[in-house]
């Protein structure tokens, strides 16, 4: 019985992952980023997250700041981690340099945590810098984000642990077209995440409290969307033209893969119930 729902949880897991374009190890969103890391389904812990986001879809876009005008480019991302299992929606960054609500309470937050300052690693908690702007140079953008306290815990157990979307919304111009698309990577918080943090002098975690956010439906997350008809790299506006645009590598059919498999254990799960 055991193996049997580890096998359904597996199989309903990998479905979920479904339709998901991985193209050399890298992920392609409905829109001009490009995620590098991590990969769906990684479980994740440790004292802070991180995504790595190619913002020059792999070498075929400039690098940002772009004029207003730009004709295709990324104008700015936001990015949230939200679970509908735990019905949590949280800011990792909402886009702008403003930092956090709740930082007029001085009890609200860390000062390793707040904007202009850093954590003890050096870096500045996500949040206080538009993503497009930060590591000025670099076409990859790393969002790191300090854990905040409702997801310290080990294993699946704890209640705001589990599987949760990393959220990249993403609002861009595509041959002079604009567009706003939602991608949803998913992610497993089910590594330890220590109570205490290394990343500020106390100790102490930024707060869930702070960072926390309405929870949308699906049916509004998709009504706010306008995704283009087909992946720009990928047989849409950006795939015929620029520096690498006809480097395909080997695009795994994932999807395929992936159904075919759920189909296996799926008969697999009946046999051993039968
Ligand atoms: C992640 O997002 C997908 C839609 O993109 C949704 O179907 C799924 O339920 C979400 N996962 C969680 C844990 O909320
Ligand atoms: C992102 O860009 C769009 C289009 O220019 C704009 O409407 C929106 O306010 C911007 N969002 C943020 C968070 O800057
Ligand atoms: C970003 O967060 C700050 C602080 O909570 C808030 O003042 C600002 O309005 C937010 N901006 C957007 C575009 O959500
Ligand atoms: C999470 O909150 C942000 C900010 O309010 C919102 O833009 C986003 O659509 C929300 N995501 C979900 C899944 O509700
Ligand atoms: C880009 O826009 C121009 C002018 O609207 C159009 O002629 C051209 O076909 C478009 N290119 C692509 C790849 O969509
Ligand atoms: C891209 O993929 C197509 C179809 O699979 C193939 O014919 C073509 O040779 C590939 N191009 C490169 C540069 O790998």
């Amino acid at each position: 019985m055991r193996a049997l729902l580890d096998i359904l949880i597996l199989a309903w897991y990998l479905h979920s992952v479904e339709g998901i374009t991985i193209v050399n190890g890298q992920i392609y969103t409905p829109g001009l980023a490009i995620i590098d890391a991590p990969q769906p389904g990684t479980p994740e812990g440790g004292d802070y997250l991180q995504v790595a986001i190619d913002v020059s879809g792999d070498g075929r876009l400039g690098l940002p700041p772009y004029p207003q005008d730009v004709n295709t480019g990324i104008l700015n991302m936001t990015i949230f981690l939200f679970s509908y299992a735990t019905v949590l929606n949280l800011t990792i960054s909402n886009g702008t340099s403003a930092g956090w609500t709740g930082l007029d309470d001085p009890s609200a937050d860390l000062t390793a945590f707040r904007c202009s300052a850093s954590t003890t690693a050096g870096w500045e908690n996500a949040g206080c810098a538009e993503i497009m702007l930060q590591e000025s140079g670099s076409t990859v953008k790393h969002v790191k984000w300090a854990w905040p306290d409702c997801l310290v815990g080990d294993g699946a157990g704890g209640s705001e642990r589990g599987l949760y979307n990393i959220s990249i919304h993403q609002s861009f111009r595509l041959n002079g077209t604009g567009f706003y698309t939602i991608f949803n990577l998913p992610i497993e918080v089910t590594n330890s995440i220590p109570s205490k943090t290394q990343l500020s002098v106390s100790g102490k975690r930024p707060l869930c409290a702070s960072r926390e956010n309405v929870l949308q439906s699906q049916t509004s997350q998709d009504a706010s969307a306008s995704t283009p008809s087909v992946q720009p790299y990928l047989g849409g506006a950006v795939s015929g033209g620029g520096g690498g645009a006809t480097k395909n590598g080997s695009s795994c059919a994932r999807g395929r893969g992936v159904g075919v498999f759920v189909l296996f254990v799926l008969v697999a799960g009946w046999t051993i119930l039968s």
